[in-house]
């Protein structure tokens, strides 16, 4: 039998097993309280809230508190390349605990500081749940304290994994915590498809940038409600690994492959951290032309295969609804 209450409900204290996923540029602080408000979980991305939309960091988690009062989580990337960036990471983890943030996404790394922080601060209330992509890394964050693991797969939008929904709920179902698809799910039918393949939960990415709450260029989301699966291409030229975007006619000139120094500076042992800093760096500036330029011709816009499943913009409480609703109907 179908149903709303899972572990990861419970974890995080929302009635839809539904997380609207941090997104650097999209994420912005009325987005992550539509969502919450509605009963389920936004999650705020720090860069995004910072440097894209202009926030103090501790300011936008109070504007969102004014907005709702249910819970909320943020993203926290264990990035280990830059050791301000790291610093300025672990300053935002604790602003976010003195705020009352209890629900928590790691991505890349070893989550231990995180969930060792996570419990002093939250008397062992607060909850981690960590981004995977295959076997391997789950079993290392679950060594690591995570309480549950989002499955990121190779329909995802940002940076998918190479498995199908199905083959990592084979590889990770027998693990004994919470599993989260991430990745290709637009409507709630599909919604509903993970839930019955055994997923506690979706976290959804893509859908939620075609909202009216969330603010990026109009022109990105209508490209989002006009794509089909076959306009999502994997790039390694923004981060050095596959980042699904929308195929523009930008894309198609400079192609998907990164460079050749690149490529040769990824694969030394040294000169891979300076080409991950170059690229972060860059990361955040090229991507963040997506929300304030719009329809550049040098933008990348971010999109999973999920684009398929999108009709309209509507308020991302609609969307939480209409799962919500999915799910009681198939009872
Ligand atoms: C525009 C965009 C930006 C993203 N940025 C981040 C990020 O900063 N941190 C992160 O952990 N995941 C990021 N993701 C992944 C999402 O949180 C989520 O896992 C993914 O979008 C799910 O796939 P979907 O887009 O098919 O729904 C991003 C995804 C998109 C589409």
């Amino acid at each position: 039998m179908l149903t709303l209450t899972t572990p990861l409900t419970r974890q995080a204290g929302i009635e839809v097993p539904l997380i609207c996923g941090a997104m650097y540029p999209c994420t912005n602080p009325e987005l992550v309280a539509a969502v919450s408000q509605a009963g389920g979980i936004g999650i705020v991305q720090p860069l995004s809230m910072v440097y894209v939309h202009g926030h103090d960091f501790r300011e936008g988690l109070r504007l969102i508190r004014r907005l709702t009062a249910r819970p909320i989580g943020m993203n926290v990337l264990i990035e280990r390349s830059s050791r301000t960036y790291e610093e300025r990471m672990r300053r935002w983890l604790d602003v976010a605990l003195e705020e009352g943030v209890r629900f928590f996404v790691t991505s890349l790394g070893k989550p231990r500081w995180v969930v060792d922080r996570v419990a002093a601060a939250a008397g062992g209330g607060g909850v981690v749940y960590h981004d995977v992509t295959e076997r391997r890394w789950a079993e290392r964050a679950l060594e690591s304290g995570a309480h549950g693991l989002i499955a990121v797969n190779d329909r995802a939008g940002g940076h998918a994994g190479p498995e199908s929904a199905e083959a990592l709920m084979d590889q990770l179902g027998d693990l004994g915590k919470p599993v989260v698809c991430a990745g290709g799910v637009g409507d709630e039918q599909a919604f509903v498809a993970a839930l019955r393949l055994g997923y506690a939960g979706v976290q959804m990415g893509t859908r939620f940038i075609a909202t009216d709450e969330c603010r990026v260029h109009a022109d990105y989301k209508r490209r989002i409600v006009e794509a089909g699966e076959d306009d999502i291409v994997l790039t390694e030229r923004v981060t050095g690994v596959p980042l699904a975007v929308l195929r523009t006619p930008y894309v198609e000139r400079v192609g998907t492959r990164a460079g050749p120094l690149a490529r040769w500076m990824l694969r030394g042992r040294r000169t891979k951290y300076l080409m991950r800093t170059i690229y972060g760096l860059r990361y955040v500036r090229k991507l963040k032309r997506a929300v304030r330029g719009g329809g550049g011709s040098r933008d990348y816009w971010q999109a999973g295969k999920s684009v398929a499943g999108i009709r309209a913009v509507e308020p991302a409480g609609a969307i939480v609804r209409r799962c919500r609703e999915a799910v009681q109907a198939a009872r």
